[in-house]
This record gives structure tokens, sequence and C-alpha cells, in this order.
């Protein structure tokens, strides 16, 4: 029994030092160019796959079939993903393309994986593979989101991925002829930071309600959002990456275009929000105007003013008046969830801490049929 053991314990001693001679004599190739042998591609993916799905048990899907959720993701993919992976009439860069593994078409490989393993992927990244992580590991709602969009990618054609993931950036003309080429265009032509692509034309948001509006929200606000996305102090995987490439010029100025865009603008109550229920807007009304003291929530007219525009407050108040209702809702649960972040996120989350689910959906309710005018 010992003789067996001290023979084992030698072959161990031995194979671990040969292992190390031929790391050590630099033999082993680690082109990317190489590939990998037929056996050790085999066995990375039999490895990867049965991480996957071992870390995703216990994960549970939220309902994913809403449009602001796809929406939501649908923008980033086309900035954060469709680089390396490529999109419905998009080609993958082909620089990703000699990465090894090659990132694979996602069209083709999304259906093998369950809800909960893509978030997991998504969150997670792989290792050794360039996959990467989400960049702001506190917002699974955003990762949720991409989630949500990537379900969808297999049933998109070209043109409806041009329209969730680019607005029409090659037919925009400027609205109002005075638009900072950052709004439209991007930093450089055709860059995935353009505004325009999420936040719509005009800054009026996503058509499903997904993004937010801009226009007609208040300058300061703007301009110290979009500082606090580019610190991280206001974690977003989708806004930090465009934020950080912004000047201080650059936000004031695109901050100042937006806040003078959309004074005249009506509420839309958007053809995804639910439908105005009267008792749900009477109660959204009523914890606006007067809170609900036995949770401990402020009136919110306080802070946002008496009609939701937040006038005569501190102008990096933001208004709520008009803003997408889905927007609203993703909202006041990060607030709820003290992972919304933000310059004032001590004042704002204190507020809402023991806001019920139903009383979220009637504030949100209320504040997007109101008018910013
Ligand atoms: C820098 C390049 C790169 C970027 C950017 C990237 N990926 Fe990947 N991704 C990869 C590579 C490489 C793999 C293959 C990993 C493997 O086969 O083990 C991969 C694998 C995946 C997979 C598993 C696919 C499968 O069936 O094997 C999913 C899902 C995925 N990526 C989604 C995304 C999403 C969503 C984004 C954007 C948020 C993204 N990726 C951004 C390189 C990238
Ligand atoms: C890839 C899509 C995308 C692009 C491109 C994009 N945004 Fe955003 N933006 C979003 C999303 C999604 C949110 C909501 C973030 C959150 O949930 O925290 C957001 C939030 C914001 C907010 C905060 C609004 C509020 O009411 O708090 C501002 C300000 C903003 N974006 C400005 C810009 C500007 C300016 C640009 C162009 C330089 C831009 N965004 C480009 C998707 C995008
Ligand atoms: C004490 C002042 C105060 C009160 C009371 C208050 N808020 Fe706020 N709220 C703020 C501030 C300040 C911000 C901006 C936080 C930041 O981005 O740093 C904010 C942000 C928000 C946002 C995010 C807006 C956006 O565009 O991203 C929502 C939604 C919101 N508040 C809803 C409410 C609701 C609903 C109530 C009432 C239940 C309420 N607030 C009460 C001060 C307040």
């Amino acid at each position: 029994m010992k003789r067996i053991l001290l023979l084992l314990l030698a072959v161990v001693i031995v194979g671990g030092a040969g292992i190390m001679l031929f790391a050590w004599s630099g033999l082993y190739n680690v082109g990317a160019s190489a590939g990998h042998m037929a056996i050790t591609r085999w066995f990375l993916e039999f490895g990867m796959r049965n991480s996957v799905e071992t870390h995703a048990l216990g994960i549970d899907a939220p309902p994913l079939a809403e449009p602001a959720l796809i929406e939501r993701g649908a923008g980033h993919f086309q900035g954060g993903c469709a680089p390396c992976h490529g999109a419905p009439g998009v080609q993958p860069s082909p620089v990703a393309q000699h990465m090894l593994p090659a990132p694979p078409e996602l069209s083709n490989s999304i259906g093998i994986w369950s809800s909960a393993e893509l978030f997991w992927i998504v969150r997670h990244g792989i290792k050794y593979t360039g996959m990467p992580a989400w960049p702001a590991p506190v917002r699974v709602d955003e990762v949720w989101a991409m989630v949500a969009f990537l379900e969808r990618l297999p049933r998109l054609g070209p043109e409806e991925y041009r329209r969730l993931a680019m607005a029409d950036l090659g037919k925009i003309t400027d609205p109002t002829d005075k638009a900072p080429p950052t709004a439209l265009v991007g930093l450089i032509e055709g860059d995935p930071t353009a505004c325009a692509r999420c936040h719509g034309l005009r800054g009026e948001g996503g058509a499903a309600g997904g993004v937010p509006r801009l226009d007609g929200q208040r300058p300061e606000y703007l301009a110290m959002s979009l500082q606090d996305f580019a610190l991280g102090s206001r974690p977003s995987g989708i806004m930090h990456p465009v934020a950080i490439y912004l000047t201080a010029e650059e936000r004031t100025r695109l901050a100042q275009y937006y806040a003078s865009l959309g004074q005249g603008a009506e509420p839309h109550h958007h053809q995804y929000a639910p439908a105005p229920d009267p008792r749900l807007l009477e109660l959204g009304a009523a914890i606006a105007e007067k809170g609900v003291p036995e949770q401990s929530i402020p009136p919110c007219s306080s802070c946002h003013g008496p009609r939701g525009r937040a006038e005569d407050k501190n102008p990096r108040y933001p208004a709520l008046a008009g803003q997408h209702y889905h927007y609203l809702v993703n909202q006041l649960e990060l607030w709820r969830a003290g992972v919304r972040g933000g310059t004032f996120a001590e004042l704002m989350s204190t507020n809402v801490r023991n806001i019920t689910d139903e009383q979220i959906r009637a504030v949100a309710l209320y504040y997007a049929g109101l008018s910013r005018r």
C-alpha cells in the first residue's frame, strides 16, 4: 500500500516537472493562429458548457418579452458586442475573427442556452477567450435586458436589427440645425457613441420607452448624469462606455442641446405603457403630492416640483414629467435596491426604500402622463 502511494507520488512529481519543463522550454505554441488540436478544442468546450450549466443553477429569469427591455439591450449590442460577434447585416471586425476561439455568430448558437445560462455568460464573461464580463456588475437588470435581446436575435432580419439597434443613423438629417455632431453621428463618423442611436433623433428616448427621454430635461441634471456615468458613480454597463469618451465641454454642450429640445413636447402616453388605469393614477398622484408617511415616503413633489418639472428646485434635480413609464419603473426599482448611484444617491434612495411594486407602477404612470411644458 505504502509502495503504491510512493509510486503515485513519484509519478505526480515527475509529471508536474515534465509539464513545467515543457512550459519553460517555450516549445508550446501560444499563437492564436496555430489553432487548437481537435481534442483540446473538444475539452475546452466541454469544460465551458458544464461550467456555465452548473453556475447558472438557481438563477430565475424574469419575464423577458417586454419590448422596452429588448430595446435597451439592442442599442448596447451594436456598440458592445457586434464588433466581435457581428449581427444581422453587420460583419464582425476581421480583427476579432482572428481571436482563438473566434467569437461565434450568435444567431446560430443562442438556442442551446437557457435564459439563466445566457445571463450568467453575459454577466461574468468567459475566461481565456476574450468574452468580457458586464462592465457594471451590479446592474443585473441591464444584463437581463441583454438576454431579452439575445433571445430575440435569431428571429431578426437586417432591417429590423437596424431599426432596433441603430435608429436610422444613415438617413439622419439634423432636425434642428444645431445638434452637436456627437448627438447624431458620434465622435467619429458611424461611431456607436452617437446618442441618437439609442435616445432617438430628437432625444425623445427609445421607441419602446426602454431608453430615457433627454429632451426638455434640465441641463445641469443631464451634465451631472453624464459625469456620474463616466466616473462610474452611477453604474451602467451601457452608458459608462459612452460617457467616458466625452470631455467636460462636450458633456455641457450635449446637455444644453438636449435641454433646449422638446420644450413644447406633449406627454406621450406611450403605446407600450400600460393603459392609464384611473385607480392607479389616483394612487400615483397621492404619492407624488402627499407621500406615504407610514412607509416614510416623502412627497416626491417636494424635490421634483409640483408638476414633476423640478422648476424652482435645485437645478441638478431631474424633471420626471413625461419621462417614459418603463424607464421610471426601472429607476425606482434600482433606487429601492440601493444600486442606482449618482451624485444624490443617498438623498433619493432613502425616499423609496419601502415602496411597493404597485406604488412604483402607480407613481411612474402618474409622472409619465404629465406634460414637460
Ligand atoms: C472582444 C470580443 C468579444 C466581445 C466584445 C463580446 N464577446 Fe461574446 N464571446 C467572445 C468569444 C471569443 C466567445 C467564445 C467563447 C467560447 O467559445 O468559449 C464569446 C461567446 C459568447 C457567448 C456564448 C456563445 C456560444 O454559443 O458559445 C455569448 C452568449 C456571448 N458571447 C454574448 C456576448 C454579448 C451579449 C456581448 C456584448 C455584451 C459579447 N458577447 C461581447 C468574444 C466577445
Ligand atoms: C447604446 C445606447 C446608448 C447610447 C449610444 C447613449 N445612451 Fe444615454 N442612456 C442609455 C440608457 C439605456 C440609459 C439608462 C441608463 C440606466 O439605466 O442607468 C441612458 C441614460 C442617459 C442619461 C440619464 C438620463 C436620466 O434621466 O437620468 C443621459 C443624460 C444620457 N443617457 C445621455 C446620453 C448622451 C448625451 C449620449 C451620446 C453621447 C448617450 N446618452 C448615448 C443608452 C444610450
Ligand atoms: C429629497 C428630495 C427628493 C425627494 C423627496 C424625491 N426625490 Fe427623486 N430624485 C431626487 C434627486 C436629487 C434625484 C437625482 C439623483 C441623482 O441622479 O444623483 C432624483 C432622481 C429620481 C429619479 C430618477 C430620474 C431619472 O431621470 O433618472 C426618479 C425616477 C425619482 N427620483 C423618483 C422619485 C419619486 C417617485 C419620489 C417620491 C416617491 C421622489 N423621487 C422623491 C430627489 C428627490
